[in-house]
């Protein structure tokens, strides 16, 4: 949710921790600081925005120092202001923080009581302030350790302490790595934002404290010095540059065809391939949020379908608060673009602690779900710098796609189904992309309407729910998807003249279905657009769009990447900020 970056070490400290801000901007943007020290002096900077008004600003007061930290935030407890923004100083404690300590009212209440003051909303204020009056009676380590035992919540913290040269690194359910190198050593929240300097890292368990000095590192567990495997990772400095496209969404759409391919090529070398077959299953539930839990309805239509095994999808917001029913042959299978998501992550240690089997269809390798999944499907779409997922989702989808094609191979239900029909869509997917122009003047018929209608049948729903997100997300038209059948149970009151309804009809057995349920809008002036396929499209006086019928397995991998692309336009023609919509963050690391 906010990005952290930390560095000690003989380069130039704002350098680095810019570069690392730049790379983390994904995980918030409401507000920036850093802190830098040289060791006697420690300089604050903040700004409200973006990262580039905090570089604005620096300049202007360009200090020096050999070790610094900072933070780029999404607002959770008060709002982006310039006294809410990170780093927080309380006393000889200055730290940025990524996370939300549930019980910060308490602890702030009994510290006002001990005569602190608060210049904050914030939660990250409180933890400065809880750690300068614990200095009063203990060293840092132990101050630490009461810390750990009084918050309630998550963190990961930078902290730097009045004359001290080093930096302190803990985390409990928020990420934080370690990079090392030969005499700098850094903290980051992902490791894009270091590749530039360092593959080389290892991460930050919970109960652990680094300890980063200029010429070492240490880390403790209960105040005993631990060995932690450094681990080298393989992935070339992940490419932030959007080299010709305007927009990183842009280009991550773009780029489908290639992930897609790289995917199904992987299936095929019979990467983890036991994975993918469910058949000794008997139930499956998605958990999943967002898109990644509308990709998990795609799958359930398709699991379900093709492979005859009952699946049910849930937020993993309710999930993890519900009570659940297993069993004993029940698979929960999480679905995280980040692998770092809270409430996904939540649900998963909950339903570990029952024993229950646990598959992890993750993007991020180095991500807590990474680690903790009992087994993972890694999707391999890279990096995604735009907040709004595309190809990640497309490789979720994708690979959930391949789960019920195996499985229901393995039971004997699909033999008629070849793996070529998966090899077919990145060619066929590369050409619908091309198509520019048709998305472009459907994005033309509704970027000046604030109200929208998706509407669909079976996986026809589930892919008009991502599509619907879409919108939103980048267009802050407020869109809706709704199932055809049930739009005239109460919300077609809300049809009004020249609202656009988008109407996804690729089953041939619903077509009909929807269609009518299009023409009960259009009645009432509505303006429809279609979304179809080559078998099915008899559509005259429509805006359309007609995508190639291919296997019922692949279909929505050639229809969803359409909708991303009139979000994208739509969102230009708004003048959207594409890349970092408002209010969003990439990964939610907090409930
Ligand atoms: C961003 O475009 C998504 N719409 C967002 O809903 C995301 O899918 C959700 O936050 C889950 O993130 P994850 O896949 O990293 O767990």
């Amino acid at each position: 949710m906010c990005g952290i970056i930390g560095y000690i070490g003989n380069k130039n400290v704002s350098e680095v921790l810019f570069h690392g801000l730049y790379s983390l901007e994904y995980r918030g943007y409401d507000s920036a600081g850093m802190a830098i020290s040289d060791g006697k002096d420690l300089k604050i900077t903040k700004c409200v925005g973006r990262v580039s008004n905090l570089e604005d600003k620096y300049k202007k007061d360009n200090n020096k120092g050999f070790f610094g930290i900072a933070h780029t935030r999404w607002a959770t407890n008060g709002g982006a202001s310039l006294e809410n923004a990170h780093p927080h100083s309380v006393g000889k404690v200055t730290l940025v923080h990524n996370g939300i300590i549930e019980n910060a009212d308490n602890i702030k209440l009994s510290l006002i009581d001990k005569g602190y003051s608060f210049s904050s909303e914030t939660d990250s204020e409180v933890i400065a302030a809880f750690l300068d009056n614990e200095l009063k009676n203990n060293n840092i380590l132990n101050s630490i350790q009461v810390m750990r035992k009084e918050l309630k919540g998550s963190y990961a913290l930078g902290i730097i302490i009045e004359g001290e040269e080093c930096i302190y690194a803990v985390r409990k359910d928020s990420p934080l790595l370690i990079g090392v190198n030969r005499n700098e050593f850094f903290l980051a929240s992902d490791i894009a934002a270091i590749l530039k300097y360092t593959n080389k890292y290892f991460l930050l368990d919970e109960g652990e404290t680094a300890v980063l000095e200029r010429n070492d590192y240490k880390v403790y567990r209960d105040e005993k010095i631990i060995h932690k495997d450094i681990i080298t990772t393989d992935s070339k400095s992940q490419s932030l540059d959007k080299f010709d496209y305007e927009h990183f969404m842009l280009k991550e759409i773009m780029e489908e065809p290639i992930v897609l391919k790289n995917l199904i090529d992987s299936y095929k070398n019979g990467d983890n391939i036991k994975y993918y077959d469910i058949s000794n299953y008997e139930e499956v539930h998605i958990v999943a949020c967002g898109s990644a839990m509308y990709a998990g309805l795609i799958g359930q239509a398709l699991i379900e379908e093709e492979a005859n095994i009952k699946v049910n999808v849930y937020a993993a917001s309710e999930y993890r608060y519900k009570k659940k029913i297993f069993n004993l042959k029940t698979l929960v299978i999480l679905v995280s673009q980040s692998g770092e998501t809270a409430d996904t992550i939540a649900a998963m240690r909950e339903v570990k602690e029952m024993n229950i089997p646990t598959l992890g269809i993750i993007n991020n390798p180095n991500s807590t779900m990474a680690r903790e999944c009992d087994y993972v499907i890694l999707i391999n779409a890279g990096v995604e710098v735009a907040v709004a997922t595309t190809k990640a989702y497309i490789n979720q989808v994708c690979v959930l796609a391949l789960i019920a094609y195996t499985t229901s191979l393995k039971k004997g239900l699909s033999n008629d189904v070849s793996i070529s029909e998966f090899e077919s869509i990145p060619n066929l997917l590369h050409d619908v992309l091309n198509n520019t122009f048709i998305y472009e003047e459907i994005a033309k018929d509704l970027y000046e309407h604030n109200n929208c209608f998706f509407i669909g049948r079976g996986i026809d729903y589930a892919i008009c729910m991502e599509g619907s997100l879409k919108l939103k997300e980048v267009s802050y038209i407020h869109s809706e998807a709704y199932q055809a059948g049930e739009l005239k149970h109460g919300t077609i009151s809300l049809i009004e003249k020249g609202i656009p309804v988008i109407a996804v009809m690729s089953d041939r057995f619903l077509k009909d279905k929807t269609l009518s349920n299009l023409k009960e809008t259009l009645a009432r002036g509505a303006y429809g657009i279609v979304i179809t396929t080559s078998e099915l499209d008899d559509f005259k006086d429509f805006r359309k769009v007609t995508l190639p019928s291919v296997n019922s397995f692949c279909q929505s991998l050639l229809i969803v990447p359409t909708l991303q692309l009139i979000s994208y336009y739509v969102s230009l023609y708004r003048g959207c900020d594409i890349d970092k919509p408002k209010n969003l963050a990439k990964s939610v690391t907090v409930e």
